[in-house]
């Protein structure tokens, strides 16, 4: 069985005393939760010191973006490698953020996978359609190029850590969730993408994260879908009791699920 993950992506959100006090809170009030992979996501400035508070615990530390390159002249670049010394584990490429705004591509995702699983980094590659691309009846097709061209001329073996999340861009800061049929039907087609360029056995145990207005209220309605391993959180990681909230109730379905 997966075991489901809670990603917390603080974007640009956060500065170092507030980065440490609540990754502080968090770390508190889920010490003893066990069957959840907990991930924070802090900006890069903060990494170094949550990385600090997190050594010993049962949170992993995530960056949001890397570059691909391990070293040189790349004004504002972070390699892997230096995210690895500050103690991170995950990194989350391909955010459909970085995608809009700083010109990231299926390409850019692809090297920047690779240079994650180099320093053995687990990538967190995000996908998800436009309401334009959904409304138009796309959202199928740009799930699969984004998959295809992301994760081009790798092997199963590579990457067998990877951990994809599915964000509709639509749903993410909006408040307006997709529904769990929703989610799941794109969940299940991602599954049968990995089982079509790879094998049954890999689609079967990727983790598959949903991302977009997750919230207390609909953990658990999306939690139940089948294909459904966990989530990418936004605005709700920002708090610890939203996202203490969000890792307690999926440990308890999670549990229930495994009877
Ligand atoms: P929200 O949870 O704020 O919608 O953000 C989702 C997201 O983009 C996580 O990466």
């Amino acid at each position: 069985m997966r075991k489901p993950m809670i990603a917390g992506n603080w974007k640009m959100c956060k500065d170092v005393n507030e980065a440490v006090e609540l990754a502080n809170e968090i770390k508190r009030s889920v010490y003893d939760v066990e069957n959840v992979e907990v991930v924070i996501c802090p900006p890069f400035t903060n990494l170094s010191d949550v990385g600090e508070m997190l050594i010993e615990s049962n949170i992993g530390l995530g960056a949001q973006n890397c570059y691909w390159k391990d070293e040189g002249a790349f004004t504002g670049e972070v390699s892997t490698g230096m995210l690895k010394s500050v103690g991170c584990k995950y990194v989350i490429i391909g955010h459909s953020e970085r995608r809009q705004y700083f010109g990231e591509t299926d390409e850019t995702v692809k090297f920047k996978i690779k240079a994650a699983i180099e320093k053995g980094l687990i990538p967190i590659m995000c996908v998800g359609e436009t309401l334009e691309e959904r409304e138009s009846g796309k959202t199928m097709d740009i799930i699969t190029a984004q998959i295809k061209g992301g994760l081009e001329g790798f092997s199963e073996d590579y990457i067998d850590t990877l951990v994809i999340a599915y964000e509709p861009i639509w749903a993410i800061g909006t408040g307006k969730t997709a529904t769990p049929g929703q989610a799941q039907e794109v969940h299940a087609e991602i599954r049968k993408i990995l089982s079509d360029l790879y094998s049954e056995t890999f689609a079967s145990s990727t983790r598959v994260l949903y991302g977009g207005s997750v919230k207390p209220e609909n953990i658990e309605i999306l939690m139940k879908e089948e294909d459904i391993d966990g989530g990418l959180i936004g605005g709700a990681s920002l708090k610890s009791d939203s996202f203490t909230d969000l890792i307690k109730s999926t440990a308890s379905l999670y549990a229930e699920k495994k009877g």
